[in-house]
């Protein structure tokens, strides 16, 4: 297999510029729905494009996004703008991509884990989603999330990451740059500990798993969690997140991995921002190879949806405030970011 790996590397490289991150804007059909019932809307068609609509008509936003994650339904989307989605993003320089994966579903006896779903036809889907796009997608997002207590079994992890290996190696060959996601979960009461050596545990795991389907890790990159305790804990002071999650990474993960880009799981926006700025500076401090930055969906996004309600009067506030956040985040993922900014 010959893969296109110049456009894979400058995909890379744009999606890790500096200052920069990407916007998790795949929310399924069921979590848009929960989202929206936050604020008392009705989640339709229509709905669903204006609030992406306000988010990626954002006068500015490609200072500080590099990449979009779409749903299956924005890809060819009309936003009002005249194009489709994909078209809008990439008209911005910003890259869009796509969330594969098919969501979770039970296993007769590995709960309370689940497993993702979307193998089956994935090298056609990938294919038609370059038709839908027009070539736009440059990457692909797939997510397969992991409760630590119970601590999830070597099986269980053995199973997921080898099928995240596998749609791995898919994407790349149909040309998207796949961003693999295993998200340890915030729910429950664990320790911050628990939570680092699942972390481990699992990124072992996946890189053992990409080794043997001849997945070169240069070529990928990574989306997962900072180490947290449960959502209980809430108040985990940032120093200390960011050296049990480095600690994490150095054990873990290959020196080849382009960058890791973190999802923000549940945290509060600001908080979210904190620990991004710690863990940059702690990157820095223990000289890791890999770039860091964020691919927040909520702690992005969370304040502008509240703002805009659901309202073409509010599109301009929310607007700046999604906008700000984005700053922010930017400015953290080069340790640049005090708290202080949040009043400016
Ligand atoms: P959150 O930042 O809201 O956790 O979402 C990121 C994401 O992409 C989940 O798959």
């Amino acid at each position: 297999m010959t893969l296109d790996t110049q456009r894979l590397q400058k995909t890379i490289h744009a999606l890790l510029s500096t200052g920069k991150g990407i916007l998790a804007a795949d929310e399924s059909s069921g979590t848009i729905k929960k989202r929206f019932a936050s604020i008392s809307l009705e989640s339709t068609a229509e709905s669903r494009r204006d609030y992406r609509d306000m988010l990626l008509r954002s006068e500015g936003y490609e200072r500080h996004i590099s990449g979009v994650i779409l749903y299956d339904e924005t890809v060819d989307q009309m936003s009002c703008s005249g194009h489709t989605f994909s078209q809008l993003v990439f008209s911005r320089g910003v890259i869009p991509g796509i969330k594969t994966d098919e969501g979770k579903e039970e296993h007769p006896f590995w709960g309370p884990q689940t497993v993702t779903r979307g193998l089956k036809g994935l090298g056609e889907r990938l294919r038609a989603y370059t038709e839908r796009s027009k070539g736009t997608l440059g990457f692909t997002k797939w997510r397969q999330v992991i409760v630590v207590d119970p601590p999830p079994s070597d099986g269980f992890l053995d199973y997921t990451m080898h099928v995240m290996a596998e749609q791995a190696a898919w994407s790349l060959q149909c040309g998207f740059v796949p961003i693999c996601e295993p998200e340890i979960l915030m729910d429950g009461s664990h320790s911050l500990d628990q939570c680092r050596a699942a972390i481990e545990r699992t990124l072992r795991m996946l890189y053992k798993c990409m080794e043997e389907q001849h997945v070169d890790p240069a070529l990928t990159i990574l989306k997962t969690n900072m180490a947290l305790s449960g959502k209980d804990a809430l108040t985990d002071p940032s120093a200390t997140v960011a050296t049990a999650t480095l600690k994490a990474f150095h054990h873990s993960l290959p020196t080849t991995l382009p960058g890791i880009v973190f999802l923000s799981g549940g945290q509060r926006s600001p908080k979210a921002t904190e620990n991004l700025n710690a863990c940059a500076l702690e990157a820095k401090q223990t000289n890791a190879p890999w770039v860091i930055t964020f691919s927040y969906g909520r702690a992005l996004q969370d304040d502008a949806l509240k703002l805009w309600g659901g309202k073409a009067a509010n599109v301009l506030s929310a607007q700046a405030v999604f906008l700000k956040r984005a700053r922010l985040n930017g400015l953290a993922q080069q340790g640049k970011y005090d708290q202080r900014m949040e009043k400016e």
